[in-house]
């Protein structure tokens, strides 16, 4: 393992809003679950971004509403001292970040207790399509925790991603709020709350941009 790396995981111990909780505990719910408003000490709508990476998108959003809280979820520790140094550095107290994998999301977060969730250049699993962040086996687990009214948001380099997940929303009559192949063309008009949104950057997406390729955006209800 690099230097870099190493360091970077002992920094990550001195965090207070970076939890890593044991990666092999069993099919039981965390003790995070049903307890981030106390965590926040506030009952202000809680925002995910999953495969966050180096949080952008929670760092960002967060700086954009203080009023909000926001929780990136990645498995790599490396990527995840990004977000959390830069919270820290930022004095974003509206921000956590979580080290675990996707799949035991339904372990840290109770009935309702999510407002939105923000799916940033997740992984498009060509082969494994159970595995994408939009099939019906994460859908399901989202809406243990979702709110009746909760959104998603899906921005991506990967016109696969961006089909599936146009089928999914069809076969299972979510409801669309925005739908945008290009969101960087001349062409697309949108308003200014969504402007700023979409105007956060990831390091995948400036890789992407670099090489001409289209970002697209989505966001949907579930009708939960
Ligand atoms: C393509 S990167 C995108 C990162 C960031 N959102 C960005 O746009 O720069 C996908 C991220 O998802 C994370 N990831 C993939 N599968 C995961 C899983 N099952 N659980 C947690 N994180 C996962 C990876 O570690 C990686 O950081």
């Amino acid at each position: 393992m690099g230097k870099d790396k190493l360091k970077r995981f002992k920094e990550n111990i001195s965090f207070k809003n970076l939890f890593q909780p044991e990666l092999s505990f069993d099919s039981s719910s965390h003790e995070l679950k049903e307890s981030w408003q106390t965590e926040f000490c506030n009952k202000n709508p809680i925002i995910l971004e999953l495969g966050c990476g180096r949080g952008e998108y929670t760092t960002g959003l967060a700086k954009l509403f203080p009023s909000q809280n926001f929780i990136g979820i990645d498995i790599k520790g490396a990527r995840l001292w990004k977000g959390a140094k830069t919270a820290t550095e930022n004095k974003l107290i509206n921000v956590r970040f979580l080290r675990t994998k996707v799949d035991f999301i339904d372990k840290f977060f109770g009935p309702e207790e999510v407002d939105e969730i923000w799916l940033t250049f997740s992984d498009p699993q060509p082969k494994k399509p159970r595995k994408r962040l939009t099939s019906p086996l994460f859908i399901n687990r989202y809406k243990t925790f979702l709110k009746k009214d909760g959104i998603i948001h899906l921005k991506t380099d990967s016109d696969l991603l961006y089909e599936y997940t146009l089928e999914q929303i069809k076969e299972q009559e979510f409801t669309i709020i925005n739908n945008i192949n290009d969101i960087y063309s001349s062409k697309t008009k949108y308003d200014h709350k969504l402007m700023d949104l979409l105007n956060i950057k990831t390091f995948y997406e400036e890789k992407w941009l670099k090489e001409a390729i289209k970002i697209k955006y989505i966001s949907f209800r579930l009708n939960n």
